[in-house]
């Protein structure tokens, strides 16, 4: 394996800093990934023999691989990810924050020497499709080979990005160690990773340094740290837009495309939302993904928003999925995935709490430990996640690789909320829906490691908008003057429960009614009524065949008690409040608005009809 950087690029900024990264890291080897199958292959081959990969039955699962990692290391560290402004104000109070040059030092200190004894892959990148206006191409540093085997499933990598980069691109570097020199031939453990997390990323030149974990988010830079924080940065310099949401496409029986974006925070439902299965009753409907997490979103010589899917594969969270929430996922994780952190069967197939059937008899659970029925610890953890490319994804859009993008005809914002938040409603215009998006709340997930019950997340973006979230609310109101046709702006909430504790909404599949009332409402099919909150359906507005849902069970999930909206509005108040200084009119406007027409209201609101 390896072969000269030579051979390789001419692009000598590329040269220069691999060359400066293994100064200071001091890896035995440099390897520069191609991206081809063979390569791919070759990892893999080298990670079930450092015990890093168990391959899977491979009549049960051909080409699928479970990997374990420490118990310390099984999500996203928000308290350890940093945006590093020159002005702690820039960063807002969404980030931690510490000066550029002080987190320079200390980066320098802990990165010194901490590739010993292992090799420095080189992994170059495409975010999105390749040579596409909305793409940009990065560059990861890193010492995981479990990181530059997910990345050729997660992104465009290798020599296809380099041709793209060419010989004086420019490209967003991403440094990334676990942080576990091997000093002395020491031996090396299963899944190395430090205690010490900093996940870091820097305004100034874009460039993001990630040290200590090899999980997800916190490792895979071209995700969150490049797509997200980084990129809402460079969106907001350029005047576009990267967001949380997934991409779908909805064809209607007589032929009209719809493409839908929503944000969901983290494990929230956009992989289920995303590939989508509708139920009976909907036949000659076709539901198709573009993307299932990331959107990067530019307006078009047509005045329409078009948006692209960075990303060319799916890191998924695995408990919950079955063949009645996604039978999609199902089919597309059957081969060619990479498990982390499920359980291992007897029989060398994986489970997970929330697949089809009784859980086996006997499994090896994610920390590698016997587990049967009465355990009391989850089999899988529950942040466990696939990692599989997107073209598996047997509702794959035609259009997912599309340089161009799919125009945007609706944006939906949800969150996890058990309580006054109806099913769905619209917004009255662009900047009441900013507004509505920008107060979304969400119960705590897996996800990450952030303990609150219930948090404000706004556009479910407050772990990654990469600047203060009060600038990226008036970038998103700005839209509203460049003249274009914008998307409608809709609220869901598939979360709601009752007085028993159940889940009010079947969800899943069931979401296409909520979706079909969306694409009537973008194509001026249907009128709405008039609510406190927004434009919302009648019950008789949405299409019911083949579910059995009453008037009463509608009533349920949309009406909206006035204390609880009054108390809403209220509590709204200190969101701005920690925004204040740099907070939009707008939205205090907004606010007092709710305000004053939860004033107006009926002890209950109920929609008519
Ligand atoms: P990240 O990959 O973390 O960004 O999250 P994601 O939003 O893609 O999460 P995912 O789709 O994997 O969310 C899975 C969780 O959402 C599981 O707990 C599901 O049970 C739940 N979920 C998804 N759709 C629905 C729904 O329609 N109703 C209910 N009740 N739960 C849902
Ligand atoms: C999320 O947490 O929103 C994810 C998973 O999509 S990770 O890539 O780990 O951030
Ligand atoms: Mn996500």
């Amino acid at each position: 394996m390896g072969q000269s950087a030579d051979s390789r690029t001419q692009n000598q900024g590329l040269l220069d800093w691999v060359e400066e990264v293994a100064e200071l890291t001091k890896p035995d080897d440099i390897y520069w990934c191609d991206g081809s199958k063979e390569e791919y292959e070759k990892l893999c081959a080298e990670m079930v023999e450092s015990g890093m990969l168990i391959p899977l039955n491979q009549e049960l699962r051909p080409g699928c691989f479970l990997a374990r990692s420490d118990p310390n290391d099984v999500a996203r560290v928000e308290n350890r990810t940093f945006v590093c402004w020159e002005n702690e104000e820039d960063a807002g109070p969404n980030n931690n924050w510490v000066a550029p040059d002080e987190m320079r030092g200390t980066l320098n200190g802990l990165f010194d020497g901490c590739m010993r004894g292992r090799t420095m892959y080189v992994i170059p990148f495409s975010m999105g499709p390749l040579g596409s206006h909305i793409a940009h191409i990065g560059v990861q540093l890193s010492d995981s080979p479990y990181v530059a085997a997910s990345m050729r499933i997660m992104t465009r990598m290798g020599e296809s990005a380099l041709d793209v980069l060419g010989g004086d691109g420019e490209f967003v570097p991403c440094l990334h160690t676990v942080g576990a020199p091997l000093l002395d031939g020491e031996e090396d453990v299963v899944w190395p990773c430090n205690e010490t997390k900093y996940i870091v990323h820097f305004s100034q030149d874009h460039s993001i340094w990630s040290y200590g974990s090899g999980y997800g988010g916190n490792a895979l830079l071209g995700k969150k740290c490049f797509s997200l924080r980084i990129a809402s940065i460079m969106a907001k310099e350029e005047g576009w837009l990267a967001e949380h949401m997934l991409i779908l496409g909805l064809e209607s029986p007589k032929g009209e495309k719809t493409y839908v974006a929503a944000a969901f925070p983290s494990a929230c439902g956009k992989t289920n939302l995303a590939m989508l299965i509708p139920p009976a009753g909907y036949e000659g409907w076709k539901v198709s993904t573009v993307g299932d997490d990331i959107a990067w979103i530019k307006p078009g010589k047509d005045g329409r928003l078009h948006a692209i899917n960075p990303e060319a594969g799916y890191f998924g969270v695995v408990p919950g999925t079955s063949t009645k929430t996604n039978p999609n996922a199902m089919t597309m994780i059957q081969r060619d995935t990479i498990f982390t952190n499920v359980a291992l069967t007897d029989d060398g197939d994986v489970w997970w709490e929330g697949k089809d059937g009784d859980p086996p008899d006997h499994l090896i659970d994610w920390r590698g430990n016997d587990w049967a029925p009465d355990s009391n610890t989850p089999a899988a953890h529950p942040n466990a996640r696939f990692t599989v490319a997107a073209v598996n994804c047997p509702s794959i859009d035609p259009a997912w690789d599309d340089p161009s993008g799919v125009p945007i005809d609706a944006f939906v914002f949800g969150g996890r909320l058990s309580t006054t938040f109806p099913l769905v409603y619209e917004s009255m215009d662009w900047e009441h829906g900013v507004y509505m998006a920008a107060t979304m709340g969400s119960e705590a997930t897996a996800a990450a490691d952030n303990q609150a019950a219930i948090r404000r997340d706004p556009m479910a973006m407050l772990p990654f908008c990469g600047y203060n979230m009060a600038d990226y609310w008036n970038h998103w109101l700005s839209f509203a003057d460049k003249g274009l046709k914008l998307p409608k702006i809709f609220r869901v909430n598939w979360f709601r429960k009752d007085e028993a504790g159940s889940f009010i909404w079947p969800g899943f599949g069931e979401n296409m009614r909520v979706l079909e009332w969306v694409c009537d409402r973008v194509h001026d099919y249907r009128d709405a009524v008039e609510g406190p909150l927004g434009n919302m359906p009648r019950y008789g507005d949405l299409n019911w065949t083949g579910l059995d849902f009453t008037v009463d069970a509608f009533s349920g999930i949309m009406d909206l008690a006035r204390d609880a909206g009054s108390d809403e509005a209220e509590a709204q108040k200190d969101l701005f409040d920690s925004f204040a200084g740099r907070l939009p009119a707008a939205m205090e406007a907004q606010r007092q608005a709710l305000l004053k027409s939860m004033e107006d209201a009926p002890e209950v609101w109920r929609i008519a009809g």
